[in-house]
């Protein structure tokens, strides 16, 4: 490391950590215009789908001006551009991997093929371009792609390959802010650590949840602000972080319209004062502004339970972002009062429950084995399945291929902001979640769909089970195919020597 040391007064914002608390409220100078992630472009080929090309590559960043940060990115040096598609259009998204190791990119919250999915067994060869093609099924949606490589994704993802998939749909079209960009703006949160200036690629434990930053950037700006131009404006939150749990809330208290959550629309906007994500968690918010106004987007207080919380971010407060309103603002359409059909998956219909408990890395005292299917779902059926987080700390339990309904937390009737579709929930220390989800198709004996803890550490410790799907009279491949485990098992093993700061 040949950078020189930061100079006096240069930092837009600088953390106070008072013991082991991190606090940036009011210390935060909104220096930087944040804007929505470019759209990626797209065409048309032959066949009718729409075609992306992604490059996930290492690169450099000015995260503080005159300070360039070796990070990584995709189609660009930190993070990637917005992909966006309709329900009803097939999709082929051509990935290449410039970055010199194995990586992979998985599509967090979409229905798909369990082969196009993007995880540990679809890894992608240096040099090498991986073509998946699916068919949107799915409603109106915020989701996010990101690397899943068994034992490297905390890595991968803290460099800066993350990025957002929005689905479209003709409910709400036009009756919601949606100009994208102007009035309807993805926000991805992440916190981070910089040491002189530079992205600390080494990724340092700090709790029991792995890796916890000082300060956040918001679609890779740090000490940002959103200029706004109209009386109300949705925002589309991702927790991109790889451990740290927000409650999202205004300086001023004013409540918001949360109208999403992460696997699309609610059936009614639900008011509220804040709204709390784990990792790999989105919601969708429309909050309106007065022209002129300043308004700081905060975090604090997360409800992160007891146990290792003063470990785990669960004291910490952030000043987020500014949203920075003009003198003269463009008018918004009324928020609807009803949004989305949600219909409620009755639990009578469920032909099968599964227990799983979080604890110790592990799931069911199993550790993540690519070649053992722990669980095999009919297609067409429906099944719950009760999360357990059994160990004293916090996880994130994520499901691939559906969105799940939260018929209970800790055996109550949810909350408003988990009545919709989600395929993430928090468990706080000794929190249970009765899940219902329905499999519906795209069965495949051979190749398994992933759920695991978000808390990417955590994920990559084998906090992780494989599942499959299986159609009419299939039965699951000898361990999810031995040929494809000794694949994702060799390049896993050439990948550890490899994990130290990218040169480039
Ligand atoms: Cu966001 Cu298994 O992933
Ligand atoms: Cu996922
Ligand atoms: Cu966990």
């Amino acid at each position: 490391m040949a950078l020189p040391a930061l100079g006096l007064g240069v930092p837009a914002l600088m953390a106070t950590v008072i013991g082991e608390r991190t606090d940036t409220v009011g210390k935060v100078s909104f220096t930087n215009p944040v804007h929505a992630p470019p759209l990626a472009e797209s065409r048309i080929d032959n066949d009718g789908r729409r075609v992306f090309d992604l490059t996930i590559r290492q690169g450099r960043r000015e995260f503080i001006a005159g300070r360039r940060s070796p990070a990584w990115g995709v189609n660009g040096d930190y993070l990637g551009p917005t992909l966006r598609a309709g329900r009803g259009e097939k999709v082929l998204v051509n990935v290449s991997n410039d970055t010199g190791e194995y990586t992979s990119l998985h599509w967090h919250g979409m229905h798909l093929p369990a082969a196009m999915d993007g995880g540990p067994h679809q890894l992608i060869e240096p040099g090498a371009t991986w073509s998946p093609t699916w068919e949107i099924d799915q409603p109106a949606a915020s989701l996010w792609y990101h690397p899943h490589l068994h034992g490297s994704t905390a890595q991968h993802v803290y460099r800066g390959v993350a990025g957002m998939f929005l689905i479209d749909d003709e409910a709400m079209a036009g009756q919601l802010p949606g100009q994208y960009g102007v009035d309807d703006v993805p926000l991805i949160v992440q916190d981070r650590r910089f040491t002189d200036g530079v992205l600390d690629l080494d990724e340092p434990m700090a709790g029991t949840t792995g890796f916890l930053g000082d300060e956040l950037l918001v679609n890779g700006v740090r000490g940002p602000y959103l200029a706004v131009t109209t009386e109300r404006i949705r925002l589309r939150l991702l927790n991109g972080s790889n451990a740290r749990v927000y409650n999202f809330r205004f300086a001023d208290g004013r409540s918001f319209h949360q109208i999403a959550s992460d696997g699309g629309l609610l059936s009614a906007p639900h008011t509220t004062g804040q709204m709390q994500l784990a990792p790999g968690e989105r919601a969708e918010i429309v909050v309106g502004i007065e022209p002129g106004e300043r308004v700081v987007l905060r975090s604090e207080d997360p409800a992160t339970g007891a146990g290792f919380v003063q470990h785990d971010g669960g004291p910490d407060r952030f000043d987020v972002l500014e949203l920075r309103a003009a003198p003269e603002l463009t008018e918004s359409p009324p928020i609807p009062a009803r949004l989305a059909d949600v219909p409620r998956t009755a639990e009578a219909s469920a032909t099968r429950t599964r227990t799983f408990e979080l604890a110790e890395h592990m799931i069911n005292g199993r550790l993540m084995d690519m070649g053992r299917i722990d669980a095999e779902a009919r297609k067409g059926t429906t099944e719950i399945w009760n999360v357990r987080s059994g160990d004293g700390t916090l996880h994130s339990f994520h499901v691939h291929d559906v969105q799940f309904q939260v018929l209970s937390l800790n055996g109550e009737q949810p909350p408003p902001e988990l009545s919709g579709w989600k395929d993430t929930v928090l468990l706080p220390p000794g929190t249970a979640a009765r899940l219902i989800m329905r499999f519906a198709d795209y069965s495949d004996p051979d190749i398994p769909y992933m759920f695991h803890c978000h808390m990417l550490y955590h994920e990559d410790q084998g906090m992780m089970g494989q599942f499959v799907v299986l159609g009419p009279g299939e039965r699951a491949g000898r361990g999810s195919g031995p040929h494809r485990t000794a694949v994702g098992h060799q390049a896993a093993a050439e990948l550890t020597p490899r994990r130290g700061r990218p040169t480039g």
